[in-house]
Parts: C-alpha cells; structure tokens; sequence
C-alpha cells in the first residue's frame, strides 16, 4: 500500500491515517485492535500492510463461508447488476423462496426479515407484549436469563442479564425478570400469568459459551404453554450451522421448538440480514400494519442467504467433525496448562475458560497471525468460519501451544 505524505511533510502510514481519522470522527464507542483489515481469501484476512492472519473470530460469527467464497461473489455480483433494494412495497423473487427453506429447517411456518440480531430481538419483544396484553394487560412481563446477552437496542438491552451494558440506559422496558441459567426451580418460581414471553440463548455466546440443558428447555416450553406464554429461542450467534445443527436447538432430543427464533450473524455471510421465523400462534399477535422494516430482507440479502443454506446443507457433517477435532486439541492442551479450566461448546462455537485473563493472549494470537477473541475477561471464545479444515486448525492449535507456554 502507499505512505502518503502528510501535510506536515512527514510520511504516514495508510494504516496511521486510517486510525487517525477514525479517532478524529467516529463515535468512539469501539475498542478496536490496531491493524487495518483489507481484504480475506478462505480463512484469512489479509491487513493494508499485507500481514495475513488466520481467523478463528469471522467477524463475531458472521462470515461463516470465510472471505471471497467464489459462489457468494458471483451470487452479489449477478445481483448487483440486477436489483439490490426494493422496498417492503413490492414483491421480489428473492424473500418467499427463503421464507420456505427457513421454515423447512427450522419447523416454523413464518418468517419477518429484518437487518441485525437486535433489531429481531425487538420484533420478538413487540410480539410477546401484542400476545400478552390481548389476554389480559398486565401480561408484560418477559423471562429472561442471567448472563445472556440479546442487543444494544433499548429493547434487547432491556431483556439482557449483564447489568453493565444495562445501566446506562436505565430505565429500561419494565415487567422483564431475570432468572439464573439452567436453574429449573428459579424459572418454575418466576413464571406467572402474567408472563407473556420467556426468552432464551441456547448457547450463551458473549456471555462465556455456556450452554443450556435440554431440561431446562422442557421446562421452559412447559412453563411457556402453562401461562400461554410465547417462548423465544435467540439463535443470533449459536444458531444457522454454528453448532452443527441448523439451531442449536435441534441439538435435543426430541427437539423442543420456541414459538420464535430469532437468528442473524452468519445468515446472508457478511450482508446485513436477520431474521425472525414464529408458529401461526405467535404470527397472529401481528396484524397488518404493526411492524415493518425499509432495508429488511431485499434482494441482495436475500438471495446470498438462499445460496449459504445451500452451500451449509453439505457443511453441516464437517462443522460438526471439525469442531470435535478442534475441542480434542484444545483439551490437550488444557491438559499440559493448569490454569484452562475448562473447554465447552458444540460445533465451532467454543469457549476456553481460564482461570486468569485472556486479554493479553488475544494480542499475543494478533501478533502472530491468528484472530482470536476473549468474553467476560477469562473466556477465550472461538467461532471460526464452517470451511475450516483440520490444517488450518493445527496450524491454530500450534500458535496458541506457544502463546499459553508465556503463562
Ligand atoms: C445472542 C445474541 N443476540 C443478539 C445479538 C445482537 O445482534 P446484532 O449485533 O446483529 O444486533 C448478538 C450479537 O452479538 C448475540 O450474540
């Protein structure tokens, strides 16, 4: 890459103007790492410098096929050039084909296209408070869990059990109760009539990759039918392939369906797109009119999710296959380090938990070509694209050996 010249007459780097000019404009709500991303191929993102590094994080779990998958780059490309944006006025080829497939893979009938995880979150929320208070309006009140985590939106903040990404912004939507994970009798306790909706991560990903019990489930979905309560499944970061299902609830046997899902991250691989799939009770707290979104479901977004469920039909087998492969590794190396506690996960989502902080050791993998990423201080948490492959993973493993040696 170039090294302008500054106005001063010194040289900066692309990568030093870059920062600089984000420092100077932005919001400065993010922490970022200090590299400049330029490009990717596969598993690995390239920097303006050239530096490649090989990524275990895809974008927070979102470029689930890695970087310039040939197929996705020739679905956007053929769409560029045909219609990108239509509006939710009018009809395009594109949202009902998906609407079906969602609904073949999920067991739920019917989907409302939105943008992000949240921006799902809230369309779920505006339907457990619209079936609630049809029945009797003091039916507000949402469960939710300890430590989860569902969006920054006021609404998702609202239903998120980490008070501090909370308490800035209180108060908050009231009528929402938070309940410890995986603790049966707490939720038994908590329910009531006027519960309208009980909302739940089946694996919790920014909260240290804990997964729930199918017990606990059960119990949620009996719970849920007992008060005529709408039970919601936030599939935002475990759901879509991740966990070697299509949702992390189909990990049960027999599996318990929500009556609404919410997933995102991974779905159109990089194009905005999130989705809420509901049964025919919860769709009918909607009527027309009631919710909407401008930029949800065009036909970009819409078409590469169609061509990514294709492509993850045939994944599904090696993400589960890899993901064990790479918690045997990790579990070696738990073995040879006192201080890993514990490695849990399903999949490719994985957590290491550790008993001392993580932090350096994301940067110490940054240095060295690897991109890893660290929740709730001591949980090293991977999610690498589906297409990785037992190389790249020793090659990984490999890299981390030397950096859990410094401790
Ligand atoms: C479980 C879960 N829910 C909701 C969200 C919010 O999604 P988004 O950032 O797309 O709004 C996230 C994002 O990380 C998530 O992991």
């Amino acid at each position: 890459m170039s090294t302008p010249v500054a106005p001063s007459g010194e040289t900066t780097s692309t990568s030093d103007r870059i920062k600089s000019l984000e420092s100077e404009f932005l919001l400065q709500n993010y922490a970022r790492y200090p590299v400049v991303m330029h490009r990717g191929r596969g598993c690995y993102l390239y920097d303006v410098d050239g530096k490649r590094y090989l990524d275990l994080i895809s974008g927070i779990g979102v470029n689930a096929l890695g970087y310039a998958h040939p197929r996705m780059t020739k679905v956007m490309r053929e769409q560029a050039g045909l219609l990108l944006h239509t509006s939710n006025l009018y009809f395009h080829e594109y949202q009902g084909a998906l609407a079906e497939r969602l609904a073949r893979i999920s067991g739920l009938r019917r989907t409302f296209f939105c943008n992000s995880g949240a921006e799902g979150m809230e369309g779920a929320l505006k339907m457990i408070r619209s079936h609630g208070t049809k029945i009797q309006p003091d039916k507000y009140e949402v469960i939710s869990l300890d430590n989860s985590f569902h969006g920054r939106t006021t609404g998702a903040l609202a239903i998120t059990g980490q008070p501090k990404y909370r308490k800035d912004f209180e108060p908050l939507l009231p009528g929402v109760r938070f309940v410890p994970m995986n603790d049966i009798a707490a939720l038994e306790q908590t329910c009531s009539e006027r519960t309208a909706g009980i909302v739940i991560e089946w694996i919790q990903g920014e909260g240290g990759v804990f997964p729930m019990s199918a017990e606990y489930a059960a119990k949620a979905r009996e719970l849920a039918d007992r008060y005529d309560a709408l039970l919601v499944f936030d599939e935002i970061q475990c759901g879509v392939g991740r966990p070697g299902t299509y949702f992390a609830y189909q990990l049960a046997d027999p599996v318990i369906l929500p009556d609404i899902m919410v997933a995102a991250k991974p779905l159109a691989c990089g194009v905005p797109l999130g989705v809420l799939v509901s049964n025919e009770k919860a769709a009918a707290s909607i009527a027309p009119g009631m919710h909407g979104s401008t930029f949800g479901g065009g036909p970009l977004a819409c078409r590469l999710a169609l061509e990514f469920l294709d492509i993850l039909d045939g994944l599904l087998p090696s993400i589960r296959a890899h993901g064990a492969y790479f918690r045997s590794k990790l579990q070696d190396l738990a073995r040879r380090h006192s201080y890993i506690r514990e490695v849990r996960g399903e999949g490719l989502m994985i957590g290491v938990q550790l008993d001392i902080p993580g932090k350096q050791m994301v940067n110490d993998a940054l240095a060295d070509g690897l991109l890893i990423n660290c929740t709730h201080d001591t949980v090293l948490r991977f999610l690498p694209p589906y297409i990785i492959t037992e190389r790249e993973i020793d090659i990984a493993i490999k890299k981390l050996a030397k950096i859990f040696k410094k401790w």
